[in-house]
């Protein structure tokens, strides 16, 4: 079918909910996909920070298809082969920073996206202040910040645009401005008995690569203990080995009580995970929560087998030494006005005149996969075993585009 058919039978017969761009990919491999002429792309995006061990891993393949001739899906009133694994291998990262005379499992639900992570970890987080703190309701997020689409993720989300359409949404969420510690504070000293979580992105990826810094961090889980709440950090996007560290609030010196998990840890097979420490997730009893496709047979094999080969092949290296490459790189531009971001989480700004969007079509055309999160502004997410030679092919076209 061409793209020309197959993008008149989506705009049809599909809801109108994203621009999409003009091209139909139709198979991968490591950092390159093809589209249905042919034609190779280098892959910047990685599936928007999904595919981290790039397009169609052979052990992820394999363990896809192996496992979906044997169970696909049997459901959670049983026993799982892997799932218990991968909860443990979590737990292992999560515990990464974490001295191991002081470390104790987390415990993860299993669920199906980054949003239903987030909505396990509200649920968790209200549970848990009913039982052990000040029996506040409300989560306090972040200006700017993104949490997903469902209804309370949206209310998390504080960006009124992405809001205003679709009022009322749920009661209980507040919000307090990025890295603005004395607001902070405030906002705990005036409503602190309210107030069972805060949640943040430790670097706000849809918004466009903004990092917290590692006071306002570290002010967000002090105060939050003070005051009897618990840290969530929403490590959909930043999380799984991206920024250079299993999960980002490792690099900030904290240590979170709730972490959400999803985008990475199965190479594209759907699947969220909401982690916590043994202390806080003991807050849910059986019946609180639940899922029908959460943690199946097919995800936890997708799963296993991400995190198995991520701690084979070098990969936190590997985020590390190219995304720095990749950041160097970018600010040789002069079209280039600003660089963010840690590991292979990264972005930046484009100066005024140049419209990021038209950018990722140019790039199209030139075999590379962008993506802007605003009108000025790129974002690179690109698979985890992104090369400093893919970094040299982006840069060799990038100035022309630009
Ligand atoms: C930080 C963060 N949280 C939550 C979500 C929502 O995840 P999903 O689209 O899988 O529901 C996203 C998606 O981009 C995200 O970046």
């Amino acid at each position: 079918m061409s793209l020309n058919e197959q993008s008149a039978l989506e705009q049809t017969y599909m809801m109108h909910t994203i621009n999409r761009e003009p091209v139909c990919l139709v198979k991968g491999s490591g950092m390159n996909v093809y589209d249905d002429q042919g034609k190779e792309y280098l892959d910047f995006l990685g599936g928007i920070g999904v595919c981290s061990l790039g397009h169609c891993h052979p052990a992820v393949t394999k363990a896809i298809s192996d496992q979906a001739a044997k169970l696909i899906h049997i459901s959670n009133l049983f026993y799982i082969e892997h799932r218990g694994q991968v909860a443990h291998m979590v737990s292992d990262l999560l515990n990464a920073y974490v001295p191991t005379d002081e470390q104790s499992p987390w415990q993860s639900f299993f669920a199906n996206s980054g949003a239903e992570a987030n909505e396990c970890a509200i649920k968790l987080a209200r549970r848990w202040s009913q039982s052990f703190g000040t029996g506040g309701s409300t989560i306090l997020t972040l200006d700017g910040g993104f949490h997903g689409r469902t209804l309370a993720s949206l209310a998390a989300t504080a960006q009124p645009a992405k809001q205003e359409r679709f009022q009322p949404l749920p009661a209980g969420f507040a919000h307090t401005p990025l890295n603005d510690c004395e607001a902070l504070e405030k906002a705990f000293e005036q409503h602190g008995d309210e107030i069972c979580a805060i949640m943040v992105e430790c670097i706000q990826g849809e918004g466009g690569v903004h990092p917290c810094t590692p006071e306002f961090l570290q002010t967000a889980q002090r105060v939050a203990h003070e005051h009897k709440a618990v840290l969530i950090c929403d490590e959909v996007q930043s999380g799984v080995y991206r920024c250079g560290r299993p999960f980002a609030f490792q690099l900030f010196g904290i240590t979170p009580d709730i972490v959400s998990i999803a985008k990475g840890i199965a190479s594209g097979f759907p699947m969220g995970m909401c982690a916590a420490r043994q202390n806080v997730a003991a807050a849910f009893e059986p019946g609180d929560h639940g899922s029908t496709f959460g943690g199946s047979n097919l995800a936890v094999a997708a799963a296993h087998a991400t995190l198995t080969t991520l701690a084979q092949e070098g990969i936190l290296e590997n985020a590390q030494t190219v995304g720095s490459y990749l950041r160097e790189q970018l600010a040789t531009l002069g079209d280039v006005v600003e660089v963010r971001g840690y590991g292979l989480m990264d972005a930046c700004d484009l100066r005024d005149g140049i419209d990021a969007p038209t950018v990722v079509l140019k790039a199209l055309s030139c075999g590379l996969l962008l993506n802007a999160t605003g009108p000025h502004t790129l974002r690179f997410l690109p698979p985890l075993i992104c090369s400093t030679n893919d970094v040299d092919v982006l840069m060799e076209k990038l100035p022309t585009i630009l």
